[in-house]
């Protein structure tokens, strides 16, 4: 039998490309306040349900932080050892979630647009924390929160590199830096591009880049062919020792993680002054209990009808 999605407005957190400048400033403007300790806005008697049915360590661990930072309780679901693996569907397993009292459902998924679809079973908000090829928007928001701390995104020059075929940081980014006045180019091997991309040059388009963000390189995409071997590609696309001389002494160096030492960078470029992955994991933290506190207050961004 099919489950009968409900019809009244919901609202939920699910792609960058549906939110406005001044949504994204909101959020970072809240995650800026919780960060500095100036914002309080406990949730007590709340309860934040996470279902990931992909591997996470820093988006799942940063969830379940930043709701108990909150003061709400954390309901984690394992889909290997739920229901679902009797067969229960997703659908089921969020009206469930709803059902015993979860406020907010924080769901990854390998399936591109899967919290829109959820969002149809339920009224609690549902926040994406990353659907297939489609969208990472609290990956893309802490992101911004990193940028936003050493730039003005008005004018801003932004290199994406590596697998932007494959990746929802790309996309969310690109969508995101754009609305906020930014100049996004892509580069990488030509075969991890999207048909009909514009490729910058590289490592030639360093010397005018601002800000870099390095994609991690799956490894599954050599066993597919995509890729010849991870020692090529390091030194064809990967942002090497010699690569590192080329790019501005003031520009900034994103990855969203995990990274691949010798992969995507030198392992010398993690210990760089530019270098800012660990900021960018600091920063999630707080970007995400603005996402949930907005979520709970019943301001979730975007409103889907069903
Ligand atoms: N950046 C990111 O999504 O990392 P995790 O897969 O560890 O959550």
């Amino acid at each position: 039998m099919v489950t009968q999605a409900i019809t009244a407005p919901k609202r939920g957190i699910h792609s960058i490309r549906e939110m406005s400048t001044n949504d994204i400033e909101r959020i970072l403007d809240l995650a800026r306040d919780f960060k500095a300790g100036k914002a309080i806005n406990k949730l007590s008697n709340k309860t934040v349900a996470l279902f990931f049915s992909e591997n996470s360590t820093r988006t799942k661990l940063s969830f379940q932080l930043a709701a108990t930072k909150l003061g709400a309780q954390v309901l984690d679901l394992n889909q290997d050892t739920s229901s679902i693996s009797k067969g229960e569907s997703l659908a089921d397993t969020v009206m469930t979630l709803q059902a015993m009292g979860a406020d907010c459902v924080v769901v990854r998924h390998n399936q591109s647009g899967i919290t829109q679809y959820l969002q149809k079973y339920v009224t609690v908000p549902i926040i994406n924390a990353g659907d297939g090829w489609a969208e990472h928007p609290s990956q893309c928001l802490l992101d911004l929160m990193t940028i936003r701390e050493y730039k003005r995104f008005n004018g801003l020059r932004v290199l994406i590199a590596g697998d932007i075929l494959h990746s929802r940081v790309a996309r969310s980014n690109k969508i995101a830096l754009e609305k906020l006045g930014a100049k996004v180019e892509f580069t990488g091997p030509k075969i991890l591009m999207p048909p009909n991309t514009q490729k910058a040059l590289w490592p030639e388009s360093l010397t005018r880049t601002d800000v870099l963000i390095l994609l991690r390189l799956q490894k599954e995409r050599q066993t597919q062919g995509l890729i010849a071997s991870l020692d090529d590609y390091h030194l064809m696309y990967g942002l090497t020792e010699k690569n590192l001389e080329l790019l501005p002494e003031e520009s900034l160096i994103l990855h969203p993680g995990p990274v691949n030492r010798g992969v995507e960078l030198a392992e010398s470029v993690l210990e760089d002054h530019r270098c800012k992955v660990q900021e960018q994991v600091t920063n999630g933290v707080y970007v995400r209990m603005a996402l949930i506190a907005l979520a709970l207050e019943g301001r979730g961004i975007v409103e889907i009808s069903a």
